[in-house]
């Protein structure tokens, strides 16, 4: 554990890392963590991380809680060298980093060990998110591991059934609101003291810090150096920015002198970081209704603009957005192709990078890599719209063969 302080993501304002706080006192914007690494260098801590299994607490020196943290084992997650765009000569290296594989299917796992971690270092026992879905799911399985009462807020019908039944069967109290997600994180502030829960979604910094940690693997896996451009699919933010602090904080312990540039993908319909970017501005203007089939970042009014906008000017990357149509293309292109099943949130990486191929962005030679953040099983029910019922056949070996090779 190494000690920390909270700085207001805005105005600077600084508060002792013991506070429960998740907004600035002075002008009510976001909080982050501030790691004091003075004393901290990658010599030294080379040979420690080298000893511990490739998971996530092997970084334990950079997050800053204590205790006994409450984990399932995750991160660790693959970095698979992947081919998608043959057929446009690609001369650059696309990976894509597998968060599925984490325990509960998402990259979400990563903010709650250490979020939950939080909560019970603080001594809460109850803890609450709004959520499309993923979160919820994550949120549910962990505070059930660490002996707490979970409480989720998700917009009604527009959660997928994967996500929904993990929250059900790992005991939380799911309220469904008749509204967005927008709504739900709308009230979840004065919800949790009404109810007295900790809030972690990731306007709580300590999520980032875990999810931080997958900035921290990508250079371990990538034998020491980071990535040329890292491209993840924008929702609240949160993800984007903790990349990015990850990668600081890399370059801060003297690991690498380089940083990787970062790439933001949202869905047409759920734009508005994109767009704020793509037009110069500085502050965003929120979607009313936002839409998309991909319901994991169905957000119009992101938490944590301001920070992924900060990312993405000080990493000099940039933001696109993609329609659903491209979203579910790559999302079947990538299980096909290359056996990876990503939910529709996830894909929007992948949409957004082979349209920049496209366009000739990439480099020859140049390290992208794509962040899909959740597996395709969490939303069956947009994966099975692809394609039509696979209908019986006589369990006989004529019909069956029939069946594979087609005729009468
Ligand atoms: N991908 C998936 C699969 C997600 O579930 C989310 C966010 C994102 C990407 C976007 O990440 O918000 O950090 O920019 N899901 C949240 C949830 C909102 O409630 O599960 P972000």
């Amino acid at each position: 554990m190494q000690a920390a302080r909270l700085e207001c993501v805005q105005c600077g304002a600084t508060y002792g890392g013991q506070e429960d706080r998740l907004s600035c006192e002075e002008c009510g914007d976001g909080i982050r963590v501030v790691v004091d690494m003075q004393t901290l260098s990658y010599d030294n801590l080379r040979a420690r991380w080298r000893e511990r299994p490739f998971r996530l607490w092997r970084y334990r020196e950079l997050l800053p809680v204590t205790g006994e943290e409450v984990t399932l084992d995750e991160g660790g997650t693959g970095l698979l060298r992947v081919n998608l765009l043959g057929s446009l000569g690609e001369e650059f290296e696309l990976h894509v980093k597998n968060e599925g594989q984490n325990p509960t299917g998402s990259f979400k796992d990563r903010g709650m060990t250490v979020g939950v971690t939080r909560a019970k270092n603080l001594g809460r026992t109850r803890v609450i998110c709004a959520s499309t879905g993923n979160t919820s799911a994550s949120l549910a399985a962990y505070a059930s591991r660490a002996g707490m009462e979970a409480i989720v807020l998700v917009p009604s019908g527009g959660v997928a059934k994967g996500k929904l039944a993990q929250a059900l069967f790992n005991g939380a109290r799911v309220v469904a609101l008749d509204g967005t997600f927008d709504d739900a994180m709308g009230v979840v502030l004065d919800v949790a003291e009404a109810t007295n829960a900790y809030v972690l979604n990731s306007i709580n910094p300590y999520r980032l810090e875990g999810q931080k940690t997958a900035a921290f693997e990508l250079f371990d896996q990538l034998g020491g150096h980071v990535p040329d451009w890292v491209v993840c699919p924008v929702g609240n933010g949160g993800n984007l920015a903790a990349y990015w602090k990850g990668f600081e904080e890399l370059f801060g312990i003297g690991a690498t002198g380089r940083l990787p540039r970062l790439i933001g993908v949202q869905a047409d319909g759920a734009s508005p970081i994109a767009d704020a970017v793509m037009a110069g501005e500085d502050e965003i203007t929120p979607v009313k209704e936002p839409k998309t089939v991909a319901s994991a970042i169905r957000i119009g009014n992101p938490a944590n603009w301001r920070k992924t906008m900060k990312a993405l000017r000080e990493s000099d990357g940039l933001a696109l957005k993609v329609p659903d149509s491209e979203i579910l293309d790559a999302q079947s292109l990538l299980a096909r192709e290359e056996g990876l099943f990503v939910e529709p949130a996830s894909a929007a990486s992948i949409a957004g990078v082979i349209r920049l191929a496209r366009e000739g962005l990439f480099r020859s030679g140049e390290r992208v890599v794509c962040v899909c953040t959740g597996h395709g099983l969490k939303d069956p029910d947009s994966a099975m719209r692809s394609f039509p019922d696979v209908e019986p056949v006589d369990a006989t070996v004529e019909a069956i063969v029939r069946a594979i090779e087609g005729g009468p």
